[in-house]
C-alpha cells in the first residue's frame, strides 16, 4: 500500500489537518493510490480537498460512513441528487428490480413512459421531454434546441451561474468573468455567449436591446451555484418578461431546484413558465440521468416527422444510456415518493431551522460570518474585509455576484476539515443541501460539530 502521506506533497503544520489525518488513515491510503490513477486523485472537481477527501463506503438517509468507520451527517447530498436521502428503501427496491431484469435493451421500454408521466405531472410546462445521462447533457441539448428553433446563435448567461461543463458553460462561472474562453474551449464558442450580471435589470435590457441574434437566456432560478450568489425573484420574473418581449427563449436550469424547492420546482414556486427546462439529480432518484423538457414546438427539433414536414434536418440525439431502465425506475419512484410525502416541504423546514441554529452560534460566539440560503439549501458567507455584524440580517443579494465568490480558501478548508473531524460533511464552500431525512438529531449534531469546529479554529489561531 502506498505511503498515505504521499497523498499530499505540501504537508501543513495545521493542528486541524493533523487531527483530520489521524482520524482518517484509511482514506489517506486510498487517496495516495488514487493519485496514481486520477488527476489530483479525484473524479469530480468538487471532491478536491487538501490533504485529501474522505472515502465513503455506505450511506443511509442523512448519514454516511467512511472506510475508517467514521459517521458523518451528510450535506453533500449526492451533489443535490438525494432529496430522499441515501438508499431510500422504495427507490432502492425499484432500481434493484429494474437492474435484475436488464439494464440496456437497445429498445424502447415501458419504464421510460412512466418516468415521462411523472415529470409531466409535476411540471406542467413540460409538454415533451428528452432524457439524457446528466445535467450537462440536458443544458447542452437545451441550447441546441433553442438555436435550432430560433435560427439564432447567441445565448445569454449570468455570471457565477453554473450549468454543467460543456463548452458553452465553463467561463464566467468561477473565472473568466470577462467572457474569455476557459482552458480547452474555442474562443469562437465563448464569443457566442453573452455574459450578464444577475439582478441588473437595466444591464439586461440594454444587452437584449443591443443584439438581434439571441436564441436563448439560461439561468439558475435561485442564483448562481445553487443560490450561493443570490438571485432576486423579481429579476427572474423580469427576465421572463424581457425574453418574451424579444422573442428569446428562456431556459430554466432546474438541475438542482427541480423537485427540490417544491415538487414542481422553482417554476412552480416563482410562477414562471419557461420555454425549456433542464433537469437532472433528483429527477433520476440518485442514479445518473437528466432531461430537457418544455414546449412541444421546440422539442419538435428532435422529432423525425416534424423535421420531415419542415423539410429540414432534425437535431441528432443518440446517447447509449438515455432513459436507461434503472434510472427510469429510480427516478419515477423518487418523484412519486417526494410528491406523496411532502418531502420538499420537510427538507425546506429543516433547512430553515439549520440556518437559524448555525447563525445563533455565530452570533453567540461573535464570529462575523453568516449562514444564508433558502429552501433546503444553506451557504456560508466569510470575507475578512466584509465582517457580518448580524448574521440574521445578512442580505446576500446586496453584493455583486462576482464579489460573493471571493471566499478565503484556506480558512474554509480548515473549517471543512474540522467539520469532518467532528462528523459533518459540508460542500467545498462549507454549505450544503438537506434531504427530507435530515431531522432534529442531525441539526443538533451539526450545531455541536460547528461549535467545536469554531473552537478548533480558535485554538489553531485561524479566527479571533
Ligand atoms: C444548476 C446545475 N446545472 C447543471 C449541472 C450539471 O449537471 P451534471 O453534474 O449532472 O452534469 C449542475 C451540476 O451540479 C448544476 O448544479
Amino acid at each position: 500500500m502506498p505511503d498515505s502521506r504521499s497523498a499530499d506533497s505540501a504537508l501543513s503544520n495545521s493542528p486541524i489537518e493533523a487531527a483530520f489525518r489521524e482520524h482518517t488513515p484509511g482514506s489517506a491510503a486510498l487517496a495516495a493510490e488514487a493519485k496514481t490513477h486520477f488527476p489530483s486523485g479525484i473524479t469530480h472537481d468538487a471532491r478536491h480537498l487538501k490533504p485529501y477527501g474522505v472515502y465513503i463506503e455506505r450511506g443511509v438517509g442523512p448519514r454516511k460512513w467512511d472506510v475508517d468507520g467514521n459517521e458523518y451527517v451528510d450535506y453533500f447530498g449526492g451533489h443535490g441528487a438525494l432529496l430522499l436521502g441515501h438508499a431510500h428503501p422504495e427507490v432502492t427496491r425499484a432500481a434493484t428490480e429494474a437492474m435484475a431484469t436488464g439494464t440496456q435493451f437497445g429498445a424502447n421500454h415501458p419504464l421510460e413512459i412512466g418516468w415521462a408521466n411523472a415529470v409531466k405531472r409535476l411540471v406542467p410546462s413540460v409538454e415533451r421531454v428528452r432524457f439524457t445521462s446528466s445535467g450537462t447533457e440536458a443544458t447542452h441539448m437545451a441550447l441546441r434546441l433553442a438555436r435550432d428553433f430560433t435560427g439564432k446563435s447567441k445565448v445569454v448567461r449570468f455570471r457565477t451561474h453554473f450549468h454543467g461543463w460543456h463548452d458553452h458553460m465553463t467561463h464566467g462561472v468561477a473565472s473568466q468573468f470577462d467572457g474569455s474562453a476557459s482552458p480547452g474551449v474555442l474562443a469562437g464558442v465563448a464569443e457566442n455567449i453573452l455574459l450578464a450580471d444577475p439582478n441588473d435589470l437595466e444591464g439586461l435590457r440594454t444587452l437584449l436591446g443591443a443584439h438581434d441574434d439571441i436564441a436563448a437566456a439560461i439561468i439558475e432560478p435561485i442564483g448562481g451555484s445553487t443560490g450561493y450568489t443570490a438571485l432576486n425573484p423579481d429579476f427572474l420574473r423580469a427576465l421572463r418578461e424581457e425574453t418574451a418581449k424579444h422573442g428569446i427563449l428562456l431556459i430554466l436550469d432546474e438541475v438542482v431546484t427541480g423537485f427540490r424547492l417544491a415538487p414542481g420546482g422553482a417554476q412552480s414556486v416563482f410562477g414562471i413558465t419557461p420555454d425549456l427546462s433542464a433537469f437532472a439529480k433528483i429527477l433520476a432518484g440518485g442514479m445518473p440521468g437528466g432531461a430537457v423538457g418544455g414546449r412541444k414546438d421546440i422539442l419538435d427539433g428532435l422529432d423525425f416527422d416534424a423535421a420531415e414536414q419542415r423539410k429540414r434536418e432534425k437535431i441528432g440525439h443518440p446517447g447509449t444510456f438515455n432513459a436507461n431502465p434503472v434510472s427510469a425506475a429510480a427516478g419515477t419512484t423518487a418523484l412519486r415518493v417526494l410528491a406523496e410525502t411532502g418531502a420538499c416541504d420537510r427538507a425546506n423546514e429543516t433547512g430553515a431551522v439549520l440556518r437559524e441554529r448555525l447563525n445563533a452560534v455565530l452570533k453567540d460566539q461573535r464570529v462575523p460570518w453568516a449562514f444564508y440560503g433558502a429552501y433546503s439549501i444553506f451557504h456560508l458567507f466569510v470575507q475578512a474585509d466584509r465582517p457580518v455584524a448580524d448574521p440574521f440580517a445578512f442580505d446576500p443579494s446586496a453584493l455583486p455576484a462576482v464579489i460573493m465568490k471571493d471566499r478565503p480558501k484556506e480558512l474554509i478548508r480548515q473549517l471543512r476539515l474540522a467539520m469532518l473531524v467532528n462528523g459533518v460533511d459540508l460542500n467545498p464552500a462549507c454549505g450544503g443541501l438537506l434531504s427530507a431525512t435530515h431531522g432534529p438529531a442531525e441539526i443538533d449534531a451539526t450545531v455541536a460539530a460547528f461549535t467545536e469546529s469554531l473552537a478548533m479554529l480558535r485554538r489553531a489561531g485561524e479566527i479571533a
